[in-house]
């Protein structure tokens, strides 16, 4: 699959970037997402954000009650649960059998109609076919190979029926490269005390590698690495329109703005034709 791949290798500073993973970043996606990343970044505390993600899905999806709609790469419900409060019937996947364990869970103390499946968003299809369906949060492009990436998209048209739109929230890489930060260090308060995340980042072979640090209070470390291609809003327009979805629409956030590269996200939507 051939896409418009102009960027640049940001030089590396060796000093800066260790990749403190052994096995490298093959399949790194099967071991990053953990319970630390979930504390940190699926807390359902976000409370504005949330909100207006899960409004922004309603509208823009256009789902209604009682309808069926799929979340791939749903993490610990997060998304799936307030949608499903809201009324909808949910089918959400995950590769993290803990998150799609934590998700059930939920669901099923407050009796929300979920289906959560414990699989792998490259090979699952929903078996029963929805109204709509998203893939949220750079949930996508961390396959090394286009073909594999493109695979995920195909999954979610495959899922849908005709009329369905779809979602995809991935960050816009104009944006990266605009306000490329090769270093970012932030504190969160977690129960185990103040934890700090350092970040370090490069550009390398069209992609954002990252090495994540997470530093605990009594100095305990623990590394991983990610890759994500550098698809821009572009290469991801031409992706929906090869999947075969049309009047495509890309966003810049969740309030409604524009695609802008002074903004991070590039939310594109897509509708499988009738
Ligand atoms: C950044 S989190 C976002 C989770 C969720 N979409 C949200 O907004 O909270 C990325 C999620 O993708 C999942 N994931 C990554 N690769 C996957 C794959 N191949 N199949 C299914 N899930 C995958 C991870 O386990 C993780 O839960």
């Amino acid at each position: 699959m051939m896409l418009k791949k102009t960027f640049k290798n940001i030089p590396l500073d060796p000093a800066l970037f260790k990749t403190k993973d052994p096995k490298g970043s093959l399949d790194w996606w099967a071991t990053f997402y953990d319970e630390h990343f979930a504390d940190f970044f699926m807390a359902v505390a976000d409370g504005d954000e949330l909100e207006a993600t899960v409004d922004f899905l309603r509208k823009r999806l256009g789902i209604q009650k009682a309808q069926r709609v799929f979340d791939q790469c749903c993490g610990n419900g997060r998304l799936s649960l307030p949608l499903a409060e809201a009324g909808a019937h949910l089918v959400g996947v995950d590769l993290n059998s803990d998150y799609i364990q934590k998700a059930t869970a939920r669901a099923q103390f407050k009796n929300f109609a979920c289906d959560f499946y414990a699989a792998d968003a490259y090979e699952f299809v929903s078996p029963a076919v929805c109204d709509a369906a998203f893939n949220w949060y750079t949930s996508f492009g961390f396959a090394a190979s286009d073909d594999q990436n493109f695979q995920m998209l195909q999954n979610a048209f495959a899922s849908l029926k005709p009329g369905g739109s779809y979602a995809l929230d991935y960050f816009n890489a104009e944006h990266v490269l605009k306000f490329f930060k090769k270093l970012m260090r932030r504190e969160y308060v977690t129960s185990a005390g103040h934890v700090e995340l350092v970040r370090e980042s490069r550009i390398h072979s069209s992609r954002m590698e990252q090495c994540w640090t997470y530093v605990w209070p009594d100095g305990r470390q623990v590394s991983k690495t990610s890759s994500f291609a550098l698809y821009t809003p572009g290469d991801i327009a031409g992706m929906f329109t090869k999947s075969g979805f049309i009047t495509i629409e890309q966003y810049g956030d969740v309030w409604g703005a524009g695609l802008s590269a002074n903004l991070h996200r590039c939310i594109c939507i897509g509708r499988k034709p009738v």
